[in-house]
């Protein structure tokens, strides 16, 4: 009797996670594009319901898209969302075939709302300490991909929301974003890198007055201070991200990553020692397919179809 009961909750759990499924991808939202038909989403299961990995294909395979599905908090994260970024990001991490990573949300009028206030009221220092270790390594996780990452911001990005995107290459955000570091008003800091990422971002003053202030800023605002790369109408930083994400993919694989490694590990270093470093880089994609790819297409007057070998 035991066998069936848990036979049945087995049954009704796939049954439930299958129908999910196919529900976010129903709804899933489309952008104007001359390719949306070629569009289809694979979609992964991960061990949140909160985190969704997708797998773009046809004409944008090696696009992988991180999707926030929490509405019910406005996508803070929580242990179990935390455990479900960790998961997605391990598995695009260990994926050769993506080539450049979204994050985004599907809940409407947010990013991520940062860490669950709730769940941190129930925690002891020690639980606060270990998930705020925990959420720091994520997100370096995330800055160490060898692959571009774009945030997807629509409506807020406030304390860990704004520091994962931070912890991203290219931010691009709708004019009615809100983004901030609010910590301060909490009797905190920001604890997941952005003390650190933010002034390297926009500078030491500009980066202080956000973290003393906790002010919470809009769209354009972030745009002018070098918060973001791209500020457009609201609603439409997905199909901008996209654009750009299709920019990168069509670019050879190689020579993307090593020029982000080579801008990464070279922004710390002098610059005789990141001068070599770029030769190191540049060393990496002189012989490769795609470099002789690359010339035969520009001889031949075709775009270049490039493979990452
Ligand atoms: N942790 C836990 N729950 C959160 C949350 C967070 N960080 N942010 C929002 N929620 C919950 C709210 O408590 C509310 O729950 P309820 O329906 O049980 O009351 C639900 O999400 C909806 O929030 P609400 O404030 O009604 O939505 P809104 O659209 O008016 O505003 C925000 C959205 C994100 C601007 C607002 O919720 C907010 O400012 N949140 C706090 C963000 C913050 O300070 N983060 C920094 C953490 S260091």
């Amino acid at each position: 009797m035991a066998a069936l009961t848990a036979l049945t909750k087995s049954l009704g759990y796939h049954c439930a996670k299958r129908s999910k499924i196919s529900t976010f991808s129903q709804n899933f939202p489309s952008h104007n594009s001359r390719f949306q038909t070629l569009r289809t989403l694979i979609l992964e299961p991960s061990l949140s319901e909160s985190v969704k990995l997708n797998r773009l294909s046809d004409y944008d395979s090696g696009i992988v898209e991180v999707n926030l599905d929490r509405p019910e908090a406005k996508n803070a994260i929580g242990k179990d969302m935390l455990s479900g970024l960790r998961h997605a990001f391990e598995a695009v991490d260990r994926d050769s075939s993506a080539r450049v990573v979204m994050i985004s949300s599907s809940v409407p009028k947010v990013f991520c709302a940062g860490a669950d206030l709730k769940e941190r009221k129930k925690m002891t220092a020690a639980e606060v300490h270990s998930f705020v270790n925990y959420l720091r390594s994520t997100f370096s996780l995330i800055e160490e991909l060898q692959i571009p990452t774009i945030a997807v911001i629509e409506g807020a990005a406030l304390g860990g929301g704004l520091e994962m995107a931070l912890s991203c290459d290219l931010r691009i955000c709708g004019e009615n974003a809100l983004l901030g570091l609010p910590e301060t008003g909490l009797a905190i800091i920001p604890g997941a890198g952005g003390t650190q990422r933010l002034p390297r971002l926009v500078g030491k003053s500009i980066a202080k007055d956000i973290i003393f202030t906790g002010r919470r800023m809009g769209g354009r605002d972030a745009m002018s201070m070098g918060l973001v790369n791209y500020c457009v109408p609201a609603g439409e930083a997905h199909s901008k991200a996209l654009e750009i994400a299709r920019e990168i993919n069509q670019k050879g694989p190689i020579a993307i990553r090593m020029a982000k490694r080579a801008i990464n590990e070279g922004i710390d270093r002098e610059m005789i020692s990141a001068l070599d470093l770029e030769e190191e880089c540049y060393e990496q994609t002189l012989n490769t397919k795609d470099r002789l790819e690359g010339l035969a297409a520009f001889a031949e007057m075709r775009k270049p179809i490039y493979t990452g070998e």
